[in-house]
């Protein structure tokens, strides 16, 4: 028998929708009232969360400079802070969660401490944190820093920080009144927290600290492998491994027939943002290695060293030799397992990858546009719910509360809500 899992958007303040041949007309990336509107949709299909992806730099490792990225007119090399967003998001929807982007390596304590517990004021308890640790040298350069740590030393700092924050949001009565800020105390306690790390200190990191956590694994045979070695390392730290969930990756492609969605497909690659260069680019930025300098119809050499992520070279490389070229097409679709074709047979794929993988979640990437959203949400989901195997309701008030909680598998997430929703005008 299947066992029900969690949905996740992860999807960023960026005009990475411009990318879409099929982008709504004249829409606008930096106004809030498509997002809005999608979130509404997001859920109504009961949605967890949505996570807001940042970036703090327009990267130049690809050839050393920002030129192709600008002239491909990248939308991934944008973005808005997402703490913006998620007020006027907050205001739309009234259960689903809102995860913020917020960079470990470059906030200082208190105003991470201060800006999160506001959010989730503001949002009733719905705020999670994605704790990153920040790929590059160009968003430290930006932020004033020329030494850029390791990578065990960002991760380092960013337990440092959880802690640091903690107290600041437990706000202990006895404390030292200079280590008091005036954070009142927030719905949550806490945010949830979320983090997408794959590297060895990453995936401590996450084991230790993180409720919800994101990996691109490109196949379920490798998502299994991703889980059982969280799973392992959660353990090892003392921590029931059922109280963390994971969340992988996809970009499912709905269509009337297994034809339509490989035509949609292809025409995806035509748009001018998806040239192979522009995914080398996307590659380039996420290692944290200019692999310009490479032939593009071999594989990577073995052993080069990385500044970025090692999760992301994982992701390729761990039980699959792919030439630049073929990551390149997978960077610019966003793929990481296939999943398309009719929503029953999308639905089926899900179901099937879950069971492979072990669970917990599926994270659907792409932003928050009516091509994007509405079909996964209005024609995929319902078959999932009619079956099982994802949430029909929010049973708690806060996102923490459901992300967390440990009767959602014997339950689907059908069970009666802990409390009623409240409408907000
Ligand atoms: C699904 C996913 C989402 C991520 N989102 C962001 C992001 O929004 N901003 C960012 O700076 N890093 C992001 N990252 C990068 C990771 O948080 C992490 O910093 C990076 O993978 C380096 O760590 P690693 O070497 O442990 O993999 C993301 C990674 C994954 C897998």
């Amino acid at each position: 028998m299947s066992t029900p899992f969690r949905l996740m958007q992860f999807t960023a303040f960026s005009p990475g929708a411009w990318e879409r041949l099929d982008a709504v007309n004249g829409y606008d990336w930096t106004r809030a009232e498509t997002q809005k509107e999608m979130l509404r949709i997001l859920e109504k299909a009961g949605y967890e969360s949505v996570m807001f992806a940042d970036t703090l730099a327009i990267g130049t490792l690809y050839g050393g400079n920002t030129d192709a990225l600008v002239k491909l007119g990248m939308g991934e090399g944008f973005h808005n802070d997402p703490v913006a967003m998620m007020t006027a998001l907050s205001r739309a929807t009234q259960r689903i969660g809102l995860v913020c982007t917020l960079s470990a390596s470059l906030y200082p304590t208190e105003l991470l401490a201060q800006t999160l517990s506001s959010l989730d004021h503001m949002t009733r308890g719905r705020i999670g944190w994605n704790i990153v640790t920040s790929m590059g040298k160009d968003a430290a350069a930006n932020y004033g820093i020329t030494e850029f740590p390791s990578s065990q030393e960002r991760y380092d700092r960013a337990a440092e920080l959880i802690e640091q924050a903690d107290k600041l949001w437990s706000y202990v009565q006895d404390a030292d009144p200079a280590e008091r800020l005036n954070i009142p105390g927030m719905p949550q306690g806490r945010p949830a927290i979320m983090q997408a790390g794959g590297s060895g200190p990453g995936k401590d990191f996450a084991a230790k600290h993180a409720d919800g956590i994101l990996a691109h694994r490109n196949s379920p045979e490798d998502m299994k492998v991703f889980r059982d070695d969280i799973r392992a390392r959660a353990e090892k730290f003392g921590r029931d491994p059922d109280s963390l969930n994971l969340f992988f990756t996809c970009t499912p492609v709905i269509a009337g027939s297994q034809e339509e969605a490989a035509a949609m497909r292809e025409q995806a690659l035509q748009s001018p943002t998806k040239t192979i260069e522009a995914g080398l680019v996307n590659f380039s930025l996420r290692i944290g290695l200019d692999v310009s300098k490479f032939p593009v119809d071999e594989p990577l050499p073995e052993g080069v060293e990385i500044q970025g992520s090692q999760g992301v070279l994982d992701q390729h490389t761990e039980s699959a030799a792919p030439t630049l070229r073929e990551i390149a097409v997978s960077e610019n679709l966003k793929e990481t397992f296939a999943v398309q074709g009719t929503a029953v047979e999308v639905a089926d794929r899900l179901e099937e990858v879950m069971n492979i993988a072990g669970g917990d979640g599926i994270a659907v990437r792409g932003g928050l546009l009516p091509a994007n959203i509405i079909p996964m949400a209005t024609q995929v989901v319902p078959i999932l719910r009619e079956r099982g195997l994802v949430r029909s309701t929010y049973r708690f008030p806060t996102f923490r509360q459901n992300l967390t909680d440990a009767d959602f598998v014997a339950s689907g997430g059908s069970v009666s809500p802990v409390t009623t929703v409240r409408s907000e005008k």
